[in-house]
């Protein structure tokens, strides 16, 4: 971020890191990253397993020391200043509850250490409890509780501390599917309720764009686009972010024509695709082509001439109810997936059968070109060029 004469005017960030690396003896767990979390906002950091989420939050949280670059909250560096004196609290996966006192003791513990007087600090604590909705589980301890209850007991614990940052790394990750859910629903909840800033640690793309306001997608230490849930989905900027979150379908190929934005792909074995071009895009290189389920489009008749157009044979018809996954072969390499809603009036919606030839296309602003050495894809064992943050896509 520049610093201009708009600056002083200028909120500060909530969180703003700036250049920050992390090395773990040979592993570069973060490479310059830069990162922005608003005041009052629920930010997810997104990404697989071992990208660098947790230390990301660990150096907010001031569990970890940064190797380089500049780490500020609401506008003051860090510098070494211990996790304690951090205007932060932190819920991890594993509640880290204490076995042996009440739900409402372990509530109040934050209190109790700061000298909060005891009708005060049980006060605030029963007021956290109400909030999570735990009302008459004041006395239980936390094994009497149930998972979702314990997650509960715990980020009553962090907010009844009233920190400006709330961080939670996978908070969700030991509940089962349907008590996720549920929870992402309160978690969201309770976030606009307390107005407290929330840096949020998954690597569940759906649970991301359910709860965040907005998303940074992170590989192999780097953030690769910060968005609205709206903006990652639609507008990915990246090949790893398309292909992170969704299953889009992906192919190969060689750049024949560029024109007014669009570009059109030659792919062995199957055809001319056509897509938007994302980046550095020219007639001779090769291409990565990515178009997702719902936006392609099978018919029994030919498409309009402008549109991508391939042939294939229904491989496979899976209809799981609200919906239906067409699975296509083009090659023998190749498969195409395409969702189709199923019409609950069962009216003009056209139906395929598996061994039925049909016609695979889709519009042009509907696929995504990217330059084949853009980024790193999912599968891409070496990064090809630096970290680079869009905040807009390209
Ligand atoms: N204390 C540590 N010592 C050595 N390597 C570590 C340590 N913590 C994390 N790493 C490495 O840093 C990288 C990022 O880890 P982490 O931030 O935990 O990823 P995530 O939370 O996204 O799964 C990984 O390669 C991990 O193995
Ligand atoms: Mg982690």
């Amino acid at each position: 971020m520049s610093a201009g004469p708009g600056d002083a005017a200028r909120p500060s960030a909530a969180i703003e890191l700036r250049g920050v690396s992390k090395r773990f003896e040979q592993v570069v767990a973060l490479d310059r990253v830069d990162l922005s979390v608003r005041k009052g906002e629920f930010f997810s950091l997104l990404g697989p397993s071992g990208c660098g989420k947790s230390t990301t939050l660990n150096l907010i949280g001031g569990f970890e020391t940064a190797t380089s670059g500049t780490l500020l909250i609401d506008g003051k560096p860090m510098g070494d200043t211990p996790a304690h004196l951090r205007p932060v609290n932190t819920v991890f996966q594993s509640y880290a509850l204490f076995p042996h006192m009440s739900v409402i003791e372990n509530v109040e513990f934050g209190l109790r250490m700061k000298g909060v007087p005891a009708p005060e600090r049980r006060r605030a604590a029963a007021e956290m409890l109400h909030l999570v909705s735990l009302d008459g589980m004041e006395d239980r301890r936390p094994r009497q509780l149930s998972g979702g209850q314990r997650q509960r007991v715990a980020l009553a614990r962090a907010l009844v501390n009233h920190p400006a940052v709330l961080l939670l790394d996978e908070p969700l990750g030991a509940l089962d599917l349907k008590l996720r859910k549920h929870m992402q629903t309160e978690l969201s909840r309770l976030q606009r309720k307390v107005g407290i800033t929330f840096v949020y640690v998954t690597h569940d793309q759906e649970e991301a764009l359910a709860m965040s306001d907005r998303i940074a997608v992170m590989d192999r230490g780097c953030v690769l686009q910060v968005g609205t849930p709206t903006e990652i989905y639609a507008e990915p900027a990246d090949p790893f972010v398309m292909e992170f979150i969704g299953s889009p379908n992906v192919f190969r190929g060689r750049i024949e024509a560029v024109a007014g934005g669009g570009a059109e792909i030659a792919v062995d074995e199957i055809g001319r695709v056509r897509g938007r071009m994302i980046g550095d895009i020219r007639p001779g290189g090769q291409a990565t082509v990515m178009v997702r389920p719902e936006r392609v489009r099978l018919s029994a008749t030919p498409p309009p001439a402008s549109a991508s157009q391939v042939t294939g044979r229904v491989a496979k018809v899976a209809n799981l109810g609200f919906i239906t996954h067409y699975f296509v072969r083009l090659s023998e390499r190749q498969d195409a997936l395409a969702y189709r809603l199923n019409d609950v009036d069962g009216g003009a919606e056209i139906r395929f059968d598996e061994g039925q030839q049909v016609h695979v296309w889709w519009d042009e602003g509907d696929a995504r070109v990217f330059p084949a050495d853009a980024g790193r894809s999912a599968s891409a064992s070496i990064r090809t060029r630096a970290c680079e943050t869009r905040e807009r896509p390209g």
